[in-house]
C-alpha cells in the first residue's frame, strides 16, 4: 500500500483536528512522518498525507538541514507575494504555479509541547503555507488554472480511478 495518501482520498479534504495533548501517540506519528518524508525525498509533509487527520506538519529547511515540527500551526503574519511552481507528494509528477506570501510567521507547538514562533522566508515559507493548507483540506489543485488542470487531466483521472 502507498505510504502517501493521494488526491482523491477523503482524508486529504478533511479539516484536521487540533492536537490537545502531545503524548506518545503523537510522537509516534511525528516519527513516522519524518521517516516517510525522508523516503519520499519531500520538503514537507502534513499528517493527513499519511492518513492522520491531526494538525501536525513537518518541513525541511534544506539550507540549515533541519526539520521543523509544528503542531497546531497558525499563520500570524504574512508579508510580500511570490509566484512559483509547487508540487506535492499527494500529486505525483504535477506542478502548479501558486502565489504565496514571501514571508510568514507561524506559531504553534514543537514536539516537546513548547510554544514556538518561526519566521520563514522563500521556499520554507511556501512550504509552511502549503502544509497548513493540508490541515484545512486545501490542496494545490485548488489554485490551478483551467489550463494547468487540462495539462494534468490524465494524471488526475488516474489518481481518482484508484
Ligand atoms: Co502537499
Amino acid at each position: 500500500m502507498d505510504k502517501i495518501k493521494k488526491y482523491g482520498e477523503e482524508v486529504l479534504r478533511s479539516n484536521s483536528e487540533e492536537v490537545k495533548k502531545i503524548d506518545g501517540t503523537i510522537l509516534d506519528i511525528i516519527k513516522k512522518m519524518k521517516k516517510v518524508l525522508k523516503e519520499e525525498k519531500g520538503l514537507g509533509l502534513a499528517a493527513p498525507q499519511i492518513g492522520i487527520s491531526k494538525r501536525i506538519f513537518i518541513a525541511l529547511d534544506s539550507e540549515k538541514k533541519r526539520i521543523f515540527t509544528v503542531i497546531n500551526p497558525e499563520i500570524i503574519k504574512k508579508k510580500g507575494k511570490e509566484i512559483d511552481f509547487e508540487g506535492c507528494l499527494s500529486f505525483p509528477e504535477m506542478f502548479f504555479s501558486i502565489e504565496r506570501a514571501k514571508t510568514v510567521v507561524v506559531k504553534g507547538q514543537n514536539d516537546k509541547g513548547e510554544d514556538i514562533i518561526i519566521e520563514a522566508n522563500g521556499i520554507l515559507a511556501r512550504c509552511f503555507q502549503h502544509e497548513i493548507d493540508h490541515l484545512n483540506g486545501k490542496l494545490i489543485i485548488d489554485y490551478a488554472t483551467k489550463e494547468e488542470k487540462k495539462v494534468c487531466k490524465e494524471k488526475i483521472e488516474r489518481l481518482l480511478k484508484k
